[in-house]
């Protein structure tokens, strides 16, 4: 990478009579409102010391899920005391269905109640449904207070704390109401990740993988070596692929921060897995159905020539070192896929645009995928 929009560089605390923490930083550049992601293992116990000497707001409220609370939140809420910082936290139930507006008027009233003004800050602690309830929230509480994310997932480190968007579900689809709302300051501890089920770990590798897929044949490279170390958590290597992720996540956004061309490419794999999580009523996680979805456009993009036939293999050897899935379900039929993916809430104009592979790391933008073509990858997916 080498964009001027994007800075690496990794610096190391000494702690005396104890580890040697290392921790390294991805910058977003963006117009006004660049900031700093830090990434790395025992990050979470120098947050409080970090917003002391850097303050975002006079009084820190965590908002968290019901489950990072006892995980996690109660833990920063001493480190930050610790520090002398006035801190408090609020929680909602864990899952994507508190992603709504009850929450967040219900957070909004809770905020009132204690005190929360426009000097105070609103640290989103947890997995991306935390992150994008609290990011919406701080962007429209008194017209928008100070933010930082505080991703727990792996999936939110690498994908949904990055970018700034926000938002919450409506009844009629998800993530339709929201904002563009930059963080402050993200803090990645990869430490936390230890505690996630193995099948929150894969949805963030799907993440990881497309990563690869769009931009970066060294992380794919890196993915089908280590796969083993990453899906065991190794620091290091798990260090490495977040901040790698969070680093072209952090360039694509740099680029089109409101989603006008370039980050579209993000959403590689993600049209046909969108319909496959829709035709399977939601009961496959988004990740797998990314999965499946990277499969199918991999193939269709090998159909039109584009894509040499041995990178769908990588693709495909790499999801089976990962535990993903790589074939559409048998209970969803191609038409209906078909059918959902013209309703993609992203056509324009009626168009579907298509991201597609010309090999690992490299893509190709289209709306001129036939529905023919289209089905016949579909079923070239199938087990
Ligand atoms: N804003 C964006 O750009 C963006 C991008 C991608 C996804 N998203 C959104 O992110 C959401 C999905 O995020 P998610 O997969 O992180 O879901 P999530 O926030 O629901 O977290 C998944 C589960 O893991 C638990 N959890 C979180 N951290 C944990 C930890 N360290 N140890 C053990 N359990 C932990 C949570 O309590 C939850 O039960 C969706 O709502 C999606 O729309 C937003
Ligand atoms: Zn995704």
């Amino acid at each position: 990478m080498q964009d001027k929009a994007l800075s690496f560089s990794s610096f190391s605390k000494p702690s005396p009579g104890s580890i040697k923490h290392v921790w390294e930083t991805v910058s977003v550049s963006l117009v006004d409102k660049s900031y700093d992601i830090l990434i790395g293992p025992g990050l979470l116990t120098e947050v409080g010391r970090m917003l002391k000497h850097e303050p975002i707001g006079e009084n820190y409220f965590i908002i968290t899920d019901s489950n990072v609370e006892d995980y996690v939140g109660i833990d920063l809420v001493s480190i930050m005391k610790n520090e002398g910082l006035n801190v408090d936290m609020l929680s909602f139930p864990a899952g994507e269905a508190s992603k709504n507006m009850d929450t967040v008027v219900t957070l909004a009233k809770s905020l009132l109640e204690r005190g929360a003004d426009r000097k105070s800050a609103i640290l989103a602690l947890g997995g991306g449904v935390s992150g994008d309830i609290a990011g919406f929230l701080a962007s429209i509480y008194m017209r928008g207070i100070p933010l930082a994310q505080i991703p727990t997932t792996l999936l939110a480190q690498v994908d949904s704390s990055v970018g700034g968007k926000t938002g919450v579900d409506l009844p009629e689809g998800k993530n339709l109401l929201g904002t563009f709302y930059q963080p402050r300051r993200v803090f990645a501890d990869i430490g936390v990740l230890s505690t996630l089920s193995q099948a929150e770990l894969r949805n963030g590798l799907a993440e990881v993988v497309k990563y690869g897929m769009i931009r970066d044949p060294q992380l794919f490279h890196l993915l089908e070596e280590k796969w083993w170390d990453i899906i065991n958590l190794e620091p290091l290597v798990t260090a490495h692929i977040v901040k790698v992720s969070c680093a072209i996540k952090a360039d694509v956004v740099a680029h089109d921060e409101f989603e006008g061309g370039l980050r579209r490419i993000l959403n590689f794999g993600h049209t046909v897995g969108h319909a496959v999580e829709a035709g399977a009523g939601y009961k496959i996680p988004h990740g797998e159905a990314v999965a499946i979805g990277m499969m199918v456009i991999s193939r269709l993009s090998v159909d039109k020539g584009l894509m040499p036939e041995k990178d769908l293999r990588r693709l495909d050897g790499l999801l089976e070192k990962l535990g993903l899935p790589r074939h559409v379900p048998s209970s969803i039929a191609t038409e209906e896929i078909l059918e959902l993916t013209r309703h993609d809430k992203k056509a324009q104009g009626g168009r579907v645009h298509f991201v597609l592979s010309k090999g690992v790391g490299e893509t190709v933008i289209t709306d001129e995928v036939s529905s023919r073509e289209l089905a016949r990858a579909v079923e070239g997916s199938r087990e």
